[in-house]
């Protein structure tokens, strides 16, 4: 068990047994929920008489540690190599100081002026989704932009979406009669934020978000698309960890103040993050992934779920950054002074799990 530090959650048996069943199996595709395989391979050692358990969490370091146990490979399919323009779909009841918060994120990536923004930056860390390249050897663009917008505030397809009905509403906004959204399938990405009040397919059971490509079947055209739901209303200690965590987990405390102060939102920006690093590195979902079942694949921000900071793995997030005057925890900066806590990502060269606010690079 590695040693107890500030802002990791007290070890006690009964949070290490609830943390493990939460945790068991549910692979799903293309999806992400944090606290993740980092510790599935926790061992139980010991049964103590009180039915308590006591665990050897030192497995849980196998991907951030080691490159021993992951096989990531490139399957040859395309990456996003050309120009990546993002297109949110606004499903629901959003506010604009929300929408403000996730555009910045988005704007941050690839920021217009980028000696305005501070280390580590947002842009920092989408260098580690660059150095995935296609058969070309073309690297993933640097270029993010924040593309055309679509609300969807009336519920089109009801407060309650299946993975089915997630393509119709991106259907519905590529074909909308007024200002519909640029069919772009060489770098266009759709990405569907559902407000706290919608319901989606596995929403907090099994995922948080997820990505796939349209069916031309029901789009019309193979795009690349994402989900992500603010997660407030329903299970913020699921989707919104660290800034909220479990109530079931006795003792637990979460990492700090949202930095933007929307616990749903910016739970969201690292689900964002997630899809965006995955859409670009695997788009088709036959680019680049661990584990032999392509319905099944751990791809490039699955290996580094829960982990924000150095030293990060299993409960612990890693080393955060603290705002000095709002106590928000946070990892990254961006735009107009803005500040994002956003998980780390598998980096092919090093092996592990990297990001800019590392303290040993
Ligand atoms: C789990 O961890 C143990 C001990 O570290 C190791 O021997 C075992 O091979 C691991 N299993 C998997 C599936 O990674
Ligand atoms: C890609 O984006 C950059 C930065 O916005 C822009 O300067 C460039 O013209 C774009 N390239 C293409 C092919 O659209
Ligand atoms: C492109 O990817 C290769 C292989 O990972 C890497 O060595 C190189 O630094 C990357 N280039 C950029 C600009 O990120």
């Amino acid at each position: 068990m590695r040693p107890a530090r500030a802002g990791e959650p007290p070890m006690t048996s009964l949070f290490l047994l609830l943390l493990v069943l939460f945790l068991t199996p549910a692979a799903v595709v293309v999806a992400w929920r944090p606290w993740p395989q980092t510790v599935l391979n926790t061992t139980i050692i010991a049964t103590g008489k009180d039915g308590g358990v006591a665990m050897d969490l030192g497995a849980s370091k196998k991907y951030e540690g080691s490159s021993e146990f992951v096989h990531l490979r490139y399957h040859m399919g395309p990456v996003l190599t050309a120009n990546i323009t993002v297109h949110p779909i606004w499903y629901g009841a959003w506010t604009p100081a929300q929408k403000h918060i996730l555009r910045a994120f988005l704007r941050s990536i690839s920021p217009s002026d980028p000696a305005a923004v501070p280390s580590p930056s947002v842009s920092a860390w989408w260098r580690t989704v660059r150095l995935y390249t296609d058969q070309t050897g073309a690297n993933v663009s640097r270029n993010v932009l924040l593309g055309a917008e679509k609300n969807d505030r009336r519920y089109s397809h009801g407060k309650s979406l299946t993975r089915l009905s997630i393509q119709s509403v991106i259907r519905a906004a590529v074909t909308a009669r007024t200002r519909p959204l640029p069919v772009n399938p060489r770098g266009g990405l759709y990405l569907l934020l559902t407000s706290s009040d919608v319901a989606v397919q596995d929403f907090c059971g099994q995922v948080c978000g997820f990505h796939y490509f349209t069916f031309p079947s029901i789009v019309g055209y193979t795009l690349p698309y994402a989900w992500a739901g603010n997660s407030a209303a329903r299970c913020p200690g699921i989707c919104a960890y660290p800034f909220a965590v479990p109530d079931y987990i006795p003792g637990a405390r979460s990492a700090g103040r949202p930095p933007n102060g929307d616990v749903g939102v910016d739970g969201m920006v690292s689900v964002v993050a997630h899809e965006l690093a995955e859409m670009a590195s695997n788009p088709l979902v036959n680019a680049w992934y661990a584990g032999g079942d392509p319905s099944f694949p751990t791809e490039i921000a699955d290996l580094c779920e829960g982990i924000y900071g150095t030293g990060g793995g299993g409960a612990y997030t890693g080393q955060l950054l603290v705002d000095g005057r709002s106590g928000a925890a946070y990892n990254v900066n961006g735009v107009g002074g803005r500040k994002f806590l956003v998980q780390w990502i598998w980096n092919p060269i090093l092996n592990y799990c990297s990001g800019p606010n590392a303290l040993d690079q």
